[in-house]
């Protein structure tokens, strides 16, 4: 007999969705330990340090100082929880295809120590089958345990939206699928202990596409916006002002904001899990593709856009020298993964300007998988006489926390892509370039 009354929770990978998912499940009374390979994370929260800005020291030391909760890159202690929650990165490779290597790797970390009753679930972001096929094969092997009778697996796709202010990990609700009935119930179980809302569908697969269809909507309603905002910039015609007469209406219309092109860990790289997987069956998802052709074509209409506002003052690109405002791919975060800002710095860099950036949030830039050329360049000091010595400033990121009066006060060459000025007095008009 099973035991389903889960108390003991482990999570792998203690990043921007495995770290509130771990306070979480603590803070609805369970146990739970936390794993990671990174060592210097683990330091972090057992010296009450936070390592993500927006989740604070306090939430850390409620971590550290509990005897309910421990962090370790020791995985022989998974042989101690009930449940394992998988949640390491699932990048593109090279060539623009799914990095399995985190998740068969840590797959086949819990094979080592995989024991009857336990239940394993995917949170990753990934392709329909990944669970059944991957994952199944995997730990069955090096277990020899059976799925479905020995141990249960499932799937449930994370949802967070660091710096949402609306919604957290508690409150958003959670699709759970898995192959086998037990499998299921023990998941929705084990979620409703910590979560408010858990929503069961009938299969693994079920829930691997829900998570693909929601990133994918976002990606294609996006690309559509920004197609728009080319088109209405050629006409002369406020996009923003067009999308919000639009979304008065109170049915049949969902409002998405243009850009200066996509960035973050799911949109940009989430729709082309399914696109790989397509192939399999000989299909094209060419919805997929065309979004990704719009949207990774914004950073040089952002270029562009800055040309031309150079050209305007009577300055060329090239020798000039253009303030980056903000290198987050999204407000008010500290996460700067597949942010366009690091492309739109290096085409302005190959075209012969120097660049500086300021960002509130990222102080200096940290080593990562990318943009490893722009590794420790370190965001300027914010005043007067460090500002004014720029030709132009784009803004990619729209923080809260910068003075963007004092900005259109000081510079006379802003190139706005985050609508930060939503109306131009004929003054500003001289100064303020939409893109
Ligand atoms: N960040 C988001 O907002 C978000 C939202 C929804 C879904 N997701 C998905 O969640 C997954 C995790 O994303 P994230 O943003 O938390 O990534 P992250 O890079 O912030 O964190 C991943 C963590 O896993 C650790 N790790 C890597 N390999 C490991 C291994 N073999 N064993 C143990 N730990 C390992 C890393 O050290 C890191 O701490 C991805 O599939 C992503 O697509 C992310």
């Amino acid at each position: 007999m099973i035991n389903t009354d889960r108390r003991s929770v482990g999570i792998i990978g203690l990043g921007y969705v495995g770290l509130p998912l771990l306070y979480t499940f603590h803070q609805a009374g369970l146990k739970v330990t936390g794993f990671d390979v990174d060592a210097s994370k683990i330091e972090a929260i057992n010296s009450g340090k936070t390592y993500i800005k927006h989740f604070s020291d306090a939430q850390i030391v409620e971590l550290s100082s509990s005897d309910r909760c421990e962090v370790t890159t020791d995985f022989s202690y998974l042989k101690n929880v009930d449940s394992i929650l998988i949640c390491v990165p699932t990048p593109l490779d090279h060539h623009r295809e799914p990095d399995m290597s985190y998740v068969v790797q840590t797959t086949e970390t819990i094979g080592k120590y995989l024991r009857e009753g336990q239940l394993v679930i995917l949170e990753s972001t990934t392709y329909p089958g990944t669970t059944d096929e991957l994952l199944k094969g995997i730990l069955e092997k090096a277990s020899g345990l059976e799925e479905g009778k020995d141990f249960y697996l499932a799937y449930s796709p994370e949802r967070e939206d660091p710096g949402n202010p609306d919604f957290n990990t508690k409150s958003i609700p959670k699709v759970v699928g898995s192959a086998s009935q037990k499998g299921r119930e023990l998941a929705v179980a084990l979620y409703e202990q910590a979560l408010d809302q858990v929503v069961p569908v009938s299969s693994a697969k079920v829930a691997e596409s829900a998570k693909l269809l929601e990133n994918i909507f976002r990606s294609v309603n996006i690309a559509l916006v920004n197609e728009m905002k080319l088109v209405m910039d050629a006409m002369d015609i406020d996009i923003h002002e067009v999308i919000n007469a639009a979304a008065t209406k109170p049915f049949g219309f969902m409002k998405f904001t243009p850009g200066p092109g996509l960035g973050g860990h799911c949109i940009p790289i989430d729709p082309f899990y399914l696109t790989w997987k397509a192939r399999e069956f000989g299909l094209n998802t060419r919805f997929i593709e065309l979004a990704g052709e719009v949207n990774s074509a914004m950073p040089d209409y952002v270029v562009s856009k800055t040309m031309l506002a150079l050209n305007e003052k009577g300055k060329a690109l090239k020798n000039s020298k253009i303030l980056i405002l903000g290198i987050a791919y999204k407000p008010n975060v500290d996460d700067m993964r597949e942010s366009p800002s690091f492309v739109i710095m290096d085409r302005l860099e190959s075209l012969g300007v120097e660049i500086e950036y300021f960002d509130p949030w990222i102080p200096i830039i940290p080593s990562s998988r990318e943009h490893m050329n722009w590794k420790g360049k370190i965001s300027i000091e914010w005043n007067e006489e460090s500002i004014k010595s720029f030709d132009a400033v784009v803004i990619v990121t729209d923080h809260k926390n910068v003075e963007y009066t004092e900005l259109k006060n000081w510079v006379d060459c802003i190139v706005d892509t985050r609508n930060v000025y939503p109306e131009l007095s004929e003054a500003d008009k001289e100064k303020i370039y939409k893109a």
